[in-house]
């Protein structure tokens, strides 16, 4: 039976949604491409081009495939973004992410794995953070995965809905075929590269005061390939019973900004100009996951998130592919 995958036109859901066809799992994906890419997916995957919050075309797709799971991702995600149109951000990620539950459950669908984020900690009151910090988000795009992860728990308690909420912490790499390409992107990894392709004359570094040791912020950043592949875990996870839960994908371990711009010269060779700005709004000093809990849970190893192997993978993918995308 199908995974509905909402979001599969971005850049993690387009790689999860090969990576689950790849293990022979049947796919159908619903994007409103606001910022996905049709090319990111296959051309033999069903494609409903829609908001997930469109009743009539969630109630279409129904009909036309006995869906068995959904993986959620499709959300606005960018941080400032959500500061300047917070009305924007719960509208699309509550609104439409609830009204999306609600077609699942009409629909008879009880398994879900949902997109959630390290930004629903706020500034941990700890490092690295469990599960069990505080969650005080810092802008509304966490508020909104954090709203989420409570409208997912309520459905578990009333209907029975399981779910496994992924907290992912930095995702950044690319595969062969896919890869990150925002528009506006406001990711380091992305950015760093564009910096040393000579697409930006300077790489802005926001904040050098942070109490860390080179005063730049630091990051635990993920392969894109093992966060799909905690998705199919957690599939595997609900499937064989497995109660609902919030898990980070992190791997403990974190690089502050200029050891990314360091290691990303290494790896292109070619230099990364920079400009000293201020601290950005919202953002916390320090995101560093526990990661042993999707260990345990789920049996969950990145393989692939170390940082050279995450740049050289974006980098050749850019190299692949000089206009992301549009090439
Ligand atoms: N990239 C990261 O580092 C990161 C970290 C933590 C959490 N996340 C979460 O992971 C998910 C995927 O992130 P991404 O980086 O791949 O983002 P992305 O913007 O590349 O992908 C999101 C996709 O959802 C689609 N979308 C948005 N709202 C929609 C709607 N209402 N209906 C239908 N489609 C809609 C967009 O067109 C896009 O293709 C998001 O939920 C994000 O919040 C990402």
């Amino acid at each position: 039976m199908p995974i509905l995958v909402t979001g599969g036109a971005g850049y993690i859901g387009s790689v999860t949604a090969d990576r689950l066809r790849a293990k022979g799992e049947e796919v159908v994906v619903l994007d409103d491409l606001g910022r996905g890419h049709r090319a990111a997916v296959d051309k033999d995957v069903p494609f409903y081009h829609g908001h997930v919050g469109d009743r009539a075309l969630l109630a279409r797709i129904a009909a036309e495939h006995k869906i068995e799971a959904c993986v959620h991702f499709a959300a606005l995600t960018y941080v400032g973004e959500s500061v300047l149109e917070p009305v924007r951000y719960f509208e699309n990620n509550v609104g439409q992410g609830t009204a999306l539950m609600r077609a699942l459950l009409e629909a008879g669908v009880r398994r879900v794995v949902f997109s959630s984020t390290c930004a629903t900690y706020g500034v941990p009151d700890r490092i690295p953070i469990s599960e069990k910090c505080p969650q005080w988000p810092l802008n509304p795009y966490g508020w909104s995965k954090l709203v989420m992860e409570r409208v997912l728990d309520s459905c578990d308690r009333a209907y029975g809905l399981k779910f496994v909420a992924l907290r992912y912490f930095n995702a950044a790499g690319a595969t062969d075929r896919q890869g990150e390409h925002h528009e506006p992107e406001s990711h380091l990894v992305p950015n760093v590269l564009a910096a040393a392709m000579g697409e930006k004359a300077e790489l802005s570094v926001f904040g050098t005061d942070y109490p860390t040791p080179d005063g730049t912020a630091i990051r635990d950043y993920v392969h894109v390939s093992d966060l799909a592949e905690a998705h199919i875990l957690a599939l595997d996870y609900l499937r064989l019973g497995g109660d609902s839960d919030f898990i980070n994908l992190g791997t403990g371990y974190g690089y502050s900004v200029l050891e990314v711009i360091e290691n990303a010269r290494k790896v292109t060779g070619h230099p990364i100009p920079t400009r000293i700005e201020g601290r950005r709004e919202g953002d916390p000093a320090e995101l560093v996951a526990d990661a042993t809990k999707a260990q345990k849970v789920l049996g969950w190893n990145p393989e692939m998130s170390d940082l050279p192997t995450i740049l050289r993978s974006q980098w050749e993918w850019r190299q692949k592919y000089p206009r992301g995308y549009d090439s």
